[in-house]
Order: C-alpha cells, then structure tokens, then sequence
C-alpha cells in the first residue's frame, strides 16, 4: 500500500516564548519539525507533505533544504488540526493508499510502532495511536468499547466520566487518503475550542458504518514539546538513548553523561569518545578511531583509527582519511585530509586538500579568505610544512616538497622543491647585555623621579 505522510507543523507555538517558529527549535541538532520528517523514510513515504503556517517562509526554507522533494503547502488561519490536514487536499489529488498524519512537535514515534499501526490498518479503515499517560492532563480522550474506537474527545469537550480514561489520543493516524479528506468534509467547529479537530472523524465514521481503532505505545514516543523545558526535556531523552545505543554499538564513551549526538550521528565499532565531546549534525566515524576530549564535530567524515583532538574543531566538509591525524587547538573546514596525514597543532585548515602523509607544522594557517571570495590550498604527499607556514590561496604544494618554517607562501610550490620566505638573520654580538643595562638604569633614574 502506498503511503503518504502529512506532518502538521502549522501551530505558534506560542508557550516556547520565541521568534523561532515552534518547529525550528532544535532537538538532537536539528529542527524539531525534521524528527516527523524522519517518518517518510521508514513509511517509504510516496510523497510527505509539511503543512506550515506561523513562520513559514523559514520553515519551507529549512524544510527544502532538508529535503527537495517535501510538498510545504501552507495554512494561512490555524482553524484547527482537521483544517491543516485539508490543507493537504490539492496536492494529494488522486493519491490512492494511506496518509499517515503526525505533528511537527512529537519527535519521538518509532518505526516499529508505525509499522503495527501499518497492520491494524489491514482490519480498520482509521487507526490512531494511543498511549496510557501517566498524568493525562490536557490530552485528547480515546473512548473504547473493545477493540473499536468509537470517538475521540478533547479534554476541554470531555465529561467528568470521559477525563477520568488515561488513554490518550497522540494525535497519529493512520486511513486512506481519499476517506481521510471525505470524512473531514462533515467534521464541524462546534465545540469548546472553536476549531476543526482532526480527532472528529472518527465519529463521523462510525456514524458511516466504517471501524476504527487505537493501537498503544510507550508515553514516551508520544511526547509533544510545547514549552522549554519540554524541549529541554526531550533532549535528555534523546541523549540518554543514543549514549546506551552508541555503548550497545561498541563504542567506548570514558564518560557517557558529557557526550552530546544529533539525530544522525554513526560511530563505527570500537570507536572511542573522551569527555565532553559534541556530534553535530552529518558525522560519521569509522571503525576504530579516537575523538578525543572537548572537541566540537559537524557536518565531518573521520576515517578508520584516524585521531582527533583535544579541543579539535572538525566543521562541515571536513573529510579525514583513515589513520589521519588531527590535534589540539586545529580546525578544519571543507577539506580532504589524506591518509596518515598529520595536523597536530593549533592550525586553521580552510578549503584545502591535504596529501597522504602530509606533516602540517604548528601555526600553520590557510588563508583561504581574501574579504570576497574564498580560494583553495592543494597540498601533495609527503610533504612537509613548516610551523607557522601562512599559505595564501589559491596555492599548490607539490609532492613531497617543504616549506620552511615562518614562511608566507604566495606562489606555487613545485614537486620536490623547498619554498623559503623569510628575511634574513642578522647577529649584533653583545648587544643584547648593553641593551637590557641601558634600558635597567632608565627605569632606576624614572624610579627616583
Ligand atoms: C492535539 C489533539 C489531542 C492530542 C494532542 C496530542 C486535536 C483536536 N487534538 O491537541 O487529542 O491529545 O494533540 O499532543 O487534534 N496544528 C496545525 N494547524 C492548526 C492546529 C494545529 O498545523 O490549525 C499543528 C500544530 O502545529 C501541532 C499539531 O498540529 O504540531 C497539534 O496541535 P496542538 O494545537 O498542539 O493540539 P493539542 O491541543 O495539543
Ligand atoms: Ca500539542
């Protein structure tokens, strides 16, 4: 059965007291709106549909970014989440198979328990996702009677009777497109809020002799962040999982509670990560490697056994091949850093492409930057570079060339050829001790007045 996605990402957000769209607060390093959107992929989803309205443009933005192919249609008036699932009407138009609705704030749905409402779906024509809470607050009510779902109701619209269920409604659902639209289409605003409730067509439904019913999961995939400190919270839920998944994937974290990962982090095996360590988004680490304390990654890809660290700053496009070597104080950006190759110390690596056994000396700076435009530095094998090397790109470094330490290096450097840009030294014998006694009795003569 072909399956699309609607993901509902319309509402303010008002209760995050914020600019930022509710959507674009950022959990496990990217927008909250990103974790639903992840749902397409386990759903195979034909096509996903991202229902925006508050913020908008900015989140169409990030969400295109993201991934080109999502369908962003927008609500101008949040009527409600009925209303925002119409909004996907148009460009669901002669869609035949499932929609699959979820909200832009609950991050946490796991695919296997899409996959189950997936096979209820084959005796029912709505499934929703329910979960038994623990404080069921605010949470819409799911009214059982069996196996059937005979109605959802909305906390504000219960009876004492009704607020006293603890099933609850996490607002996914799962049915046919084309009946989801029907069905919305008899779906009224008369109730407490005011608004089209998505939660009514389960009524209208049954009123049609058609089934529905709720499959359960865990309160804590149905976790909706609606202020800080829920974000805040779903954080450390994040956290707290992938650290046990990393330990479960044979990865070595010294000290688990101060290593922070994104959504999309994979370590390989046997991978060892010191305190207080940080995986933005898009990293990789292969098999074996060392990422050692107070180091910051995004956007980075570290070869197998490769090293880096202390205080290293890998940023996005920074490719180190395996058994490369990248030390304390060092930032790469948007570089090929090539096998065995060596940058140890407090270096600024921008736009360049490092040979295989390459040595960088200490200090060594691309300056890949001239106020407009930013210029590329090549760099053979086996070469060697001398601390405190300035390279002014575009520049090339031959093969197994060297440059001599201080030296501003401007032109290219020619295979096998050492480049020297320095003036000359010049010895003033004595002339140190004459100075330091002249410069001594000035400050005794001020001393005295
Ligand atoms: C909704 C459910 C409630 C459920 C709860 C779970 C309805 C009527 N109620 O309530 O049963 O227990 O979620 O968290 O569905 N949105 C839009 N456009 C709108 C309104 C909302 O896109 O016009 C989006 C929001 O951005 C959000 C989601 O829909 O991502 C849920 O909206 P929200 O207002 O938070 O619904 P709740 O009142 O929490
Ligand atoms: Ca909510």
């Amino acid at each position: 059965m072909p399956t699309a996605l609607i993901v509902l990402a319309a509402g303010q957000g008002t209760r995050m007291n914020s600019d930022l769209p509710k959507v674009l607060h950022k959990l496990a390093g990217v927008p909250l709106f990103a974790h639903a959107l992840a749902a397409a992929r386990t759903l195979d989803a034909e096509k996903t549909v991202l229902v925006v309205g508050h913020g908008g443009d900015a989140v169409r933005a990030e969400a295109l970014a993201m991934d080109p192919d999502v369908i962003v249609v927008e609500q101008k008036e949040q009527l409600g989440t009925g209303h925002a699932v119409l909004q996907a009407r148009a460009v669901l138009a002669g869609f035949e198979g499932d929609v699959v609705v979820l909200y832009g704030d609950t991050p946490f749905v796991r695919p296997e328990t899409l996959e189950e409402m997936a096979k209820a779906r084959a005796k029912h024509d709505i499934v929703v996702l329910g979960f038994k809470a623990a404080d069921p607050g605010r949470y819409g009510r799911l009214v059982m009677d069996g196996p059937n779902l005979e109605r959802i109701v909305e906390f504000k619209d219960a009876t004492p009777a009704e607020r006293e269920i603890t099933l609850c409604n996490s607002g996914i659902k799962m049915a046919p497109a084309g009946l989801i639209f029907d069905l919305l289409d008899d779906v009224g605003n008369t109730n407490a809020s005011g608004e089209y409730y998505l939660t009514d067509i389960v009524e209208v439904a049954q009123k049609r002799g058609l089934s529905a019913t709720a499959v359960s999961c865990d309160e804590t995939e149905t976790l909706g962040i609606n202020s800080r400190p829920e974000l805040a919270k779903a954080e450390a839920a994040f956290q707290a999982r992938a650290r046990l998944q990393a330990l479960d994937d044979g990865v070595t974290l010294v000290a688990p509670d101060t290593v922070f990962f994104s959504l999309d982090t994979v370590l390989g095996r046997d991978v060892i990560v010191e305190p207080n360590v940080i995986f933005g988004p898009g990293v990789t680490v292969e098999t074996g490697a060392t990422v050692r304390a107070f180091s910051h990654l995004e956007g980075c890809h570290l070869g197998g056994r490769s090293g880096v660290g202390p205080f290293a700053r890998l940023r996005p496009g920074a490719e180190l091949a395996n058994d490369a070597h990248v030390g304390n104080f060092v930032e790469i950006k948007n570089s090929q850093i090539g096998e065995g190759a060596k940058i140890g110390h407090l270096s600024y690596i921008g736009d360049a492409e490092i040979g295989d056994e390459t040595n960088i000396g200490a200090g060594t700076v691309t300056c890949n930057y001239d106020g407009v435009g930013k210029h590329r530095t090549v760099i053979g094998k086996r070469a060697f570079i001398g601390s405190d090397t300035m390279l002014i790109a575009p520049v090339t470094v031959g093969d197994e060339a060297m440059t001599a330490s201080g030296s501003v290096i401007s032109q290219d450097v020619p295979d096998g050829a050492l480049a020297i840009e320095r003036s000359e030294q010049v010895i003033k014998p004595g002339l140190a001790r004459k100075l330091f006694e002249k410069l001594k009795s000035a400050k005794v003569l001020k001393g005295k007045g």
